[in-house]
């Protein structure tokens, strides 16, 4: 019912684009192809922020006005807050992937909460300030009675090219361009050389596709998502 009438608005919306145009515009809109929505999707980059590689993605992003967002590693900030401070500066999300990237799942709530809070507290908030930093636990995973220790989301991804494995630009790219769709949540690492090379030609591809390239937070929200705390989101359609 709902997507009914969605498709009888987009209907009228698209009648009313054409007669609307100009008649020359007209013609070849009509004759070419429909209107497309915006394709948003986010690139989370992991394990970073590393001084050797790190840059190099930021510099691609911003040469194609990409935002993305950044889960990174606690202990790794101290000596590269220049980076961190032009993730922020360059629109990009920073979230929190633990201080040490321990696995969380199976620890103790004070470990949880060490974790987190140092990363929050001595690292992100110290470089740029208070703020929300969203979580992607490391491997993804935290345990449903942990969930009641966040105070903010959590992560997850939909598309997994398994980068830090591959290690192989080629294989990332065809990897993420034959499961992407609007809304998904795609997991690379900008500590590996070989996922800065294939996310960038990622950006360039989808570009070209009629993506557009949003933070996790703008993700959700542009698909009328209210991100909660303690939930894991795996992309604009699916959260646990
Ligand atoms: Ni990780």
């Amino acid at each position: 019912m709902q997507r009914g009438l969605f498709g009888l608005l987009a209907a009228a919306a698209f009648c009313w684009t054409v007669l609307s145009a100009p008649s020359a515009e007209m013609a070849a809109s009509a004759g070419t192809r429909l209107p497309q929505e915006t394709r948003y999707v986010a690139l989370t980059f992991d394990d970073g922020p590393r001084a050797s590689t790190t840059g190099r993605l930021l510099d691609g992003l911003r040469e194609r006005g990409a935002s993305a967002t950044f889960f990174l590693i606690g202990e790794q900030i101290a000596g590269n807050e220049g980076l961190v401070r032009r993730m922020k500066a360059e629109g990009h999300q920073v979230g929190n992937h633990t201080w040490t990237h321990v696995r969380l799942q199976g620890a103790g709530d004070a470990a949880v909460r060490r974790e987190i809070g140092d990363t929050d507290d001595a690292a992100l908030r110290r470089v740029l300030g208070d703020g929300a930093y969203w979580v992607r636990p490391p491997y993804g995973q935290v345990t449903d009675g942990q969930r009641a220790l966040f105070s903010v989301p959590l992560v997850h991804w939909d598309v997994d090219p398994q980068d830090w494995k591959l290690r192989n630009a080629d294989r990332d790219v065809q990897a993420v361009l034959s499961h992407v769709q609007p809304g998904d949540i795609i997991l690379m690492h900008d500590s590996v050389p070989a996922s800065v090379d294939a996310a960038l030609r990622i950006v360039d591809e989808l570009e070209a596709q009629g993506y557009e390239f949003v933070t996790v937070e703008e993700l959700l929200a542009l698909s009328g998502v209210t991100p909660e705390a303690g939930r894991m989101y795996h992309s604009a359609h699916e959260a646990t």
